[in-house]
């Protein structure tokens, strides 16, 4: 946790001076259920974690943006006045500056944007899948659009901070990791509809229990390709049914009901398998949630690891060292939910774990993983906070 006098003074060491900077909080975010069903506009249940990332900012008159940060050596410096583009060497800069981008697109008056100095600090484990790039995107959306006196919503930045991602960074990742850091809530989550954005706040009343998250902490070589494979398989799945199901805009629209009707006309084995998927974890979205709402945790546990089995052996984008932590957290007494969470091919696990097993859980799944795969996890308990907001 950082606080707002430590930022402060991280910041005079790098600019010089501290007044009038402000101090913005965007959280990372962990998917309860509901995973590779965001871009086929389906349905997600994640949830605001309390690490993030912070940024002290203040305004300049010169339009040069200065960016740097407590975590990396790479600094950036740049003008409204030059193109912005994406530089490999600019590294997690390339964030901010994809944003700035966007802001400046949407801009009617590009004057406002005079410039500033900006210091980030972040506490998500990178690469882990707990979207530790969204929340860089929103922070920096926040104080961008704030220090200009603007009072852009938040719903804006955060399909302004997807649209960066996209176009900028270049990845074609969902709506789901800026929403949830966006408009995350402390103690709920959310369960979003991706195409239409409706979406409710839960509350994750698990008395007794806890969310642990554990890292494999295996580097995600190779993930954005396959990424990108598995939005183009279900393209295909749903072109294929649309034939059947002209009604049908996205994977997201088609009920298990339909889906048994229909599923024989995908012929691919992969294709179908992929989209079976999609369409039966859209229902355990609403499922589960339900279950939750109801107090049944068991339940909820038992959906959690339907999701996991389905995304190791329908969808395949688990792996060696996701599946060892869902055996391993599975053989735990006090351990009745696990799986996955975020877009896969390594990253995180999260598990829902009796309070009193915790200690156990940490133990034996630490050393029945690291037996198997020679690499060392981490843990965290999961508290459930606030989206993006400034501190005062
Ligand atoms: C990544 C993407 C999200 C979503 C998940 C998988 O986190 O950024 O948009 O697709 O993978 O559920």
């Amino acid at each position: 946790m950082m606080n707002t006098i430590e930022l402060k003074k991280l910041f005079k060491e790098h600019f010089g001076y501290d007044e009038g900077a402000r101090i913005f909080f965007a959280p990372g975010r962990v998917n309860l259920i509901g995973e590779h069903t965001d871009y086929n506009g389906g349905y997600v249940f994640p949830a605001a974690l309390t690490f993030g990332t912070w940024a002290a900012a203040a305004p300049r008159k010169d339009g040069t943006y200065r960016l740097a940060s407590a975590n990396f050596p790479v600094t950036a410096s740049l003008t409204t006045a030059e193109e912005i583009t994406f530089r490999k060497e600019d590294d997690w800069a390339n964030y901010p500056k994809g944003v700035l981008n966007e802001l400046l697109l949407l801009a009617d008056e590009k004057e406002i944007y005079t410039g500033a100095d900006i210091l980030f600090y972040g506490n998500i484990p990178n690469g882990a899948g707990l979207s530790s790039s969204a929340s860089i995107e929103l922070v920096t959306g926040l104080a961008l659009s704030r220090l200009t006196g603007q009072d852009i919503e938040m719903l804006e930045l955060v399909k302004l901070g997807q649209r960066a991602e996209n176009r900028f960074v270049g990845v074609n990742c969902g709506i789901m990791d800026q929403f949830a850091v966006g408009m995350g809530k402390e103690g709920h989550a959310m369960m979003l509809k991706c195409d239409t954005l409706d979406f409710e706040y839960v509350p994750v009343k698990i008395d007794g229990y806890k969310l642990v998250i554990t890292n494999t902490n295996k580097r995600r070589g190779l993930a954005d390709s396959k990424y990108n494979e598995r939005r183009s398989e279900c393209e295909e799945g749903l072109s294929i049914l649309q034939q059947k199901l002209p009604q049908a805009v996205n994977l997201g629209d088609v009920s298990l009901e339909q889906w048994e009707q229909v599923k024989d006309s995908i012929e691919n084995d992969v294709i179908r398998r992929r989209v079976e998927h999609v369409i039966t974890e859209d229902d355990r979205v609403l499922s589960a949630t339900k279950s939750l709402q109801e107090n049944d945790l068991e339940e909820f546990g038992r959906k959690m690891k339907q999701s996991h089995e389905s995304l190791r052996d329908l969808y395949e984008v688990t792996g060696f060292e996701l599946d060892t932590l869902f055996e391993e957290a599975s053989k735990v007494e006090g351990c009745i939910g696990t799986r996955m969470t975020g877009a896969g091919f390594g990253g995180c696990n999260v598990s829902l774990v009796k309070d009193e097993a915790i200690e156990a859980f940490k133990e034996q799944v630490a050393k029945n993983y690291t037996e198997k795969t020679n690499l060392v996890p981490d843990f965290y308990v999961c508290e459930i906070g606030d989206g993006a907001k400034e501190i005062i």
